[in-house]
């Protein structure tokens, strides 16, 4: 997605910014561009299509980098209006190159705004929403930069993070949000703005959100916010532990990093909700969740996260017995809403920025419904709107591809279903016994971390194909999505995902010794069933890699194996996660893909 980032004080803003976009490089993005602006109003501009690398050179190239700037602004672009262009890429300006603008989101109604500018005369360099909005400060303009930016905003339709600067008023910085998240950054010699808590806490002591429709002006590194035309008092929170960054160590990538993280992630879900002396669940939200009169648990999230609600949804039906159901954010917002108020909506987000997710959230907000969130990055937009949440607490997670957040979101998930079971009819020796083994999950994902090399020439062997299918059934058939899509995202290869029993009703029509079927088997969820829907890949000459139970004796059944530990039946879903992650890595790596920045996509999806 698209990430901006902006800054007003003492210190030279080009440094900053360009440092600034090395730091988000993982986001996923296809050009960047940077601006700043000196005290006289000469300004520096340059763009790159691209890697930030290919930026910083032209930056560096570029004599005027050593001239004193006093505000800037930059950004990263994942292309939506129009190619990957350097004419594309922000910031944008005004036609007499007086307003830069810089824009996260975006604006749905930019094509009626472009006719009318350019019945008025106004050419475009760009096929951007972001040029109209420069444009129409410009044609708006009524001498202050703030009431021209309030009256443009009102003509904005659609989302958006914003900060723009007036080369007439060099020493001024203006910002506002709308859906789009926006934080102020704030450090002993200036003031930031960002998309980004994480990018923020690299270079501020404090910070405050902006919420929707507040515009901040920043002068002298001094801000001020305000709020339909008033100005307003925010509360200023400190940066702490938990807005932490991220560095690569001896991994060759993040993500690698980010799996090998997993048994440390998966104890700080649980360090503070279960205790594992008494097998108690505690928590005061889960406590308070508990008191609620609730018949029925609508969840909706995307991606990754919507797979380890398919695995959470098994959990609270079984455990807590309450009927669940779970959708995709994008379907769920345009969909007939029936609000209940004995139903919880909950909404899980690594980022807790996911646009559809957002929308969908103030969407139940908007009809009263108990909401609840399910995030990772601290003061993320979904986690400030919900009644109540819960931190995964995975830490920063710098892969595009989701990995340790998965684990920690099971986590929380399985501690919830327990939770509110136990406040129902589940008996308090089945959860100890549960907590008993979730309590020796780590040691598990130890084994498996140091069994990585064993994968190596199922990895060799497995990267000759093109197209794969991954088959699970019951609580396994989330985690086989899940898989699916890493192995997609990772490697570019085609891998489709079904439950084990869909099988013969239609895709059993691609089985050939060319396309390899991935099965996720383990002991306890349905082995013999799945077994035989193996067998009728089998007899069609199909290829099959199965992940089963160690020890497991079906040897007939697969042309490979990667055997994983035992646990209770029904913490099964964590257990492929590790390997098949590594799996995909590894195919990955062996096709000399991106592995932390697959092509085309974005680690928050900000915009629907
Ligand atoms: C897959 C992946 C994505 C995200 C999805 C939702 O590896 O990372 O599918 O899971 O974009 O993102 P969040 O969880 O931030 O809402």
């Amino acid at each position: 997605m698209c990430w901006i980032f902006a800054y007003n004080g003492q210190e030279n803003p080009l440094p900053l910014l360009i440092e600034w976009l090395r730091n988000l490089e993982y986001r996923g993005y296809d050009s960047a561009g940077v601006f700043a602006v000196a005290a006289d109003g000469h300004f520096f501009l340059e763009k790159a299509v691209g890697k930030v690398s290919a930026l910083a050179t032209k930056v560096e190239k570029n004599e005027a980098k050593n001239d004193a700037y006093i505000t800037g602004i930059a950004h990263t672009r994942w292309a939506t209006h129009g190619g990957v262009t350097e004419a594309n890429s922000h910031p944008h300006k005004s036609s007499q190159d007086r307003f830069f603008v810089v824009h996260n989101g975006i604006i749905e109604n930019y094509r009626e705004l472009k006719d009318t500018l350019q019945k008025k005369g106004y050419v475009f360099y760009s096929e951007t929403d972001t040029e109209v909005v420069a444009k129409l400060i410009e044609d708006m303009y009524d001498g202050d930069i703030l009431s021209t930016f309030e009256r443009v905003l009102a003509h904005l339709v659609g989302a958006y993070a914003l900060a723009v600067v007036d080369r007439e008023h060099p020493d001024t910085l203006i910002g506002a949000k709308l859906g789009s998240p926006m934080i102020v950054g704030l450090s002993p010699t200036g003031t930031f703005l960002s998309s980004d808590i994480n990018a923020v806490s690299r270079v501020a002591t404090e910070f405050v959100m902006l919420d929707d429709r507040e515009i901040i002006r920043i002068e002298g590194g001094k801000y001020a916010i305000f709020s339909l035309g008033q100005e307003v008092e925010k509360n200023r929170e400190k940066i702490t532990d938990e807005f932490q960054t991220a560095t690569i160590g001896n991994y060759e990538t993040f993500t690698e990093k980010e799996i090998y993280e997993i048994p440390d992630v998966f104890k700080n879900a649980l360090k503070w909700r279960v205790n594992f002396e008494t097998g108690e669940i505690r928590s005061d939200t889960l406590d308070a969740l508990g008191d609620h009169e609730i018949d029925r648990i609508e969840i909706v999230a995307s991606g990754s996260s919507y797979f380890a609600w398919i695995v959470g949804s098994y959990w609270f039906r079984e455990l807590a017995g309450i009927p669940c159901e779970v959708r995709i954010s994008s379907e769920f917002l345009y969909d007939t809403f029936i609000p209940s108020n004995r139903t919880l909506y909950v909404f899980m987000s690594q980022s807790g920025e996911t646009a559809d997710v957002r929308e969908s959230l103030r969407m139940v907000k908007k009809k009263w419904c108990l909401t609840f969130g399910i995030v990772n990055v601290v003061g993320s937009t979904i986690a400030r709107m919900t009644d109540m949440w819960l931190y995964t607490h995975a830490g920063v997670e710098v892969g595009v591809a989701s990995t340790k957040n998965i684990i920690a979101q099971l986590a929380v998930l399985i501690t919830m279903a327990l939770s509110l079971g136990l406040k129902r009819n589940l008996q308090v020796k089945d959860a100890r016994e549960i907590v008993r083994h979730l309590a020796e999950l780590p040691a598990k994902f130890e084994l498996e971390l140091a069994g990585a090399r064993t994968l190596n020439p199922l990895i060799e062997k497995y990267s000759q194909y093109e197209n794969f299918f991954y088959l699970g059934r019951n609580l396994l058939y989330g985690t086989a999505h899940e898989c699916s899509l890493k192995l997609k995202e990772l490697t570019y290869l085609h891998a489709e995902c079904y439950s084990a029993g869909e099988l013969k009703h239609g895709p059993l029509a691609l089985v050939n010794p060319d396309m390899p079927t991935i099965v996720l088997n383990l002991k306890g969820i349905m082995r013999d069933k799945t077994a035989s829907n193996i067998k009728e890949v089998k007899a069609r000459n199909g290829i099959v890699l199965g992940v089963v139970t160690e020890g497991d004796d079906m040897d007939d059944l697969y042309d490979d194996r990667i055997e994983v530990p035992t646990t209770h039946p029904l913490l099964t879903p964590f257990l492929p996660l590790i390997p098949m992650w590594l799996f995909a890595v590894g195919i990955a790596k062996k096709l000399g893909k991106d592995v932390d920045k697959p092509q085309n996509l974005a680690k928050s999806v900000t915009v629907e």
